[in-house]
């Protein structure tokens, strides 16, 4: 459904989605709590997001959850596990339609067909944590999905990246 504006303009429901979480954390400088309003928006925004939350670097190589909405989440995921670890190791996005279709992948819900993951990477190349969107249903995800959440993380590492990076233990 698109809303037509004053001017003409149509804003689609991730244009939206996009302009409201912007709107939330325009003096927001507290990266936890950038998280978890993300994550909440995300996750009522779409029905198709069955479980959407992000995974913090906390150490070299190791994730722990964060914010998160939907299921019980796995509390750890280093960097050689999994599909959240495969995008923390290789700083870009796992488009995953399939996830039976990765041995990697970590069934923390067994009812999860598809799943999105974004690393969110700080100017200096680090990344501090990833967002991972999971859904029942198959090949859940659509390029304007992906392109919502790798522009969210996007400015997430733009404007968090460096304070977190520098709260790392062995990581600056
Ligand atoms: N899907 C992830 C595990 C995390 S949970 O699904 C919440 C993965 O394979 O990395």
């Amino acid at each position: 459904m698109s809303h037509v504006h004053g001017l003409g303009m149509v804003h689609t429901p991730h244009d939206e989605v996009r302009l409201r979480i912007d709107g939330l954390l325009k003096d927001e400088d507290d990266w936890v709590t950038a998280m978890a309003t993300v994550v909440c928006e995300l996750h009522h925004a779409f029905d198709h997001f069955h479980w959407t939350g992000f995974y913090r670097t906390v150490r070299p190589e190791h994730l722990k959850v964060g914010p998160y909405q939907g299921g019980h989440g796995c509390l750890d995921i280093p960097f050689d596990q999994g599909i959240c670890g495969a995008a923390a190791r290789t700083a870009t996005t796992q488009d995953v339609p399939d996830v039976h279709a990765r041995p990697e992948h970590i069934a923390c819900s067994s009812s999860t067909n598809s799943e999105v993951v974004v690393p969110v990477t700080s100017p200096s190349g680090h990344v501090i944590a990833v967002l991972d969107v999971d859904s029942d249903d198959p090949a859940a995800f659509d390029g304007d999905d992906v392109a919502l959440l790798e522009s969210i993380c996007s400015t997430l590492g733009e404007r968090y990246g460096e304070a977190v990076v520098a709260r790392i233990p062995g990581l600056a």
